[in-house]
């Protein structure tokens, strides 16, 4: 029977009766739906609305059907379930009888699903910060061990200076990072607790929504009822912050892709998160990578599907709102995978680290040291950078790198070179001429790692994934 069968004479169309209910998805939903039924029992109490005794038979039969959905089998199995919230009514009733039927007193659907939905957000942001703060370790662990390798960096795809490998690798923690505190902020907006905005309109019984929303661990009750039970901007904003860890993870995996390819030689895939090609015998293809590239475009989508449901619908509760629920759902477990994936890859990738050193040693990837070593003599930088240029050129002309050309050549561009030239055009030197903080010279790298290590140290704590 449905839970508002009282005003029809008819029978539902079955197609629609069948195509209309969320509970073949928002059955995922049950352990919120109880935990906020068992909130909204304790305020009907406190109310006065149910005994003690009601309560007390109340919450252990929901406490019951939480732990029954772990192991009876075919307990979800109910084609007359509409939602979650019938399913659990249901079933409470089949346990306990009339009592069950005065859990609805109060209450609506429409502020269940909108509670229900931000405490699952709210558990999901703790989960994916969980797995954020294993990919954060992972690439931690790999640049402290890198220590003194450098690689190119690149500017449009152009090799443009050296950088430790461990330089290259904390911008993928930094980006990461901020995917984490953006987690954290939409977690902070989702924490509020719709109950007690009923229908639309407030709860037509004296509940205390305080009691209600510290029992479910938020922060405070929401303040409008009719915005509550119908926004859902922090399901947006939770999936917009998704689909940005989701271009991160994106980015990272097209550079590892490209540097595994024969023509850079970077990185050596890992077998375990390769796979081979059916047709061609020699292949081991980055899959993991770019399934996880292509994952990103599904989140993307997940985006503009919620942005789209709800633009354009007025105050409040519209059945529109269901259709947020399945998108939401993929972003979030979209999301868990591809950080899960992501963290054993780069535990497991191996760093060809000669490779790496020996595309930095052509390319004049330390001509801006040399234009700055001549500004450092008092040449301005336009000249500096012209000398430099035309000694390339020269270099180009002779196959040869610029720290081959003898003094006597190098004072054709400009008289400011001296013997010492040669020293700044090591590796080292060109390193250590970034000597800002945020740079590449080495002291700068060791402390970044150094700061990365006590934030990422925060974060395992607050999540209990100390190593
Ligand atoms: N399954 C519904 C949803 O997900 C629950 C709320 C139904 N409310 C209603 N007035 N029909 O949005």
């Amino acid at each position: 029977m449905k839970m508002w069968s009282g005003r029809f004479r008819e029978p539902l169309d079955s197609h629609f009766e069948e195509w209309q209910r969320s509970f073949p998805f928002d059955y995922k939903l049950l352990r919120y739906e109880i935990a906020a039924s068992q909130a909204h029992a304790q305020a009907l109490q406190a109310a006065g609305i149910i005994t003690q005794s009601e309560f007390a038979q109340i919450n252990a039969a929901l406490e019951e059907i939480n732990k029954s959905s772990g192991h009876v089998a075919d307990f979800f199995h109910d084609p007359e379930a509409e939602d979650v919230h019938h399913f659990v009514e249901k079933k409470l009733v089949a346990l306990i009888g009339e009592t069950g039927k005065k859990l609805h007193s109060g209450r609506s659907r429409n502020e269940q699903i909108a509670t229900d939905l931000r405490l699952f957000i709210r558990d999901t942001i703790d989960h994916l910060r969980s797995l954020l703060a294993d990919l954060l370790d992972a690439l931690l662990e790999r640049a402290e061990e890198v220590k003194t390798s450098v690689m190119p960096a690149y500017t449009h795809l152009q090799r443009a200076e050296p950088v430790l490998t461990a330089h290259w690798l904390l911008a993928y923690f930094e980006m990461f990072w901020r995917d984490g505190e953006r987690l954290l902020d939409c977690r902070e907006r989702a924490n509020e607790c719709p109950l007690g905005s009923g229908a639309v309109a407030g709860a037509t019984l004296p509940l205390d929504r305080e009691l209600v929303s510290h029992a479910l661990g938020f922060a405070r009750p929401t303040a409008n009822s009719m915005d509550a039970t119908s926004d859902r901007d922090f399901a947006i904003e939770f999936v917009n912050t998704v689909s940005l860890l989701g271009i991160h993870l994106s980015r990272w995996a097209e550079e590892f892709i490209l540097f595994a390819t024969q023509e850079y030689g970077f990185i050596t895939l890992p077998q375990a998160y390769s796979t081979g090609s059916s047709a061609m015998p020699q292949k081991q293809n980055p899959d993991s990578l770019e399934l996880i590239r292509g994952k990103a475009a599904r989140t993307f989508g997940n985006q503009v599907a919620l942005l789209t449901a709800v633009k354009g619908l007025p105050l409040a509760y519209n059945k529109d709102l269901q259709e947020l629920q399945e998108p939401l759902f993929e972003a979030a477990s979209t999301a868990g995978h591809c950080l899960k994936i992501a963290a054993g890859f780069m535990r497991q990738v191996t760093f060809n680290r000669e490779r790496m050193q020996s595309a930095c040693e052509s390319g004049f990837m330390n001509a801006m040291a040399a234009a700055t070593y001549l500004a450092r003599r008092g040449v301005p930088f336009r000249q500096a950078h012209e000398a430099v240029a035309q000694a390339v050129q020269k270099c180009i002309a002779l196959e040869c790198e610029l720290e081959q050309l003898a003094l006597h050549e190098l004072h054709e561009f400009s008289p400011a070179f001296e013997l010492d030239i040669y020293e700044h055009l090591k590796m080292q030197a060109v390193l250590a001429c970034h000597d800002v903080p945020g740079g590449t010279a080495p002291h700068h790298v060791q402390q970044a790692l150094k700061v990365a290590r006590e934030k990422l140290a925060t974060m395992q704590e607050a999540h209990g994934t100390h190593a």
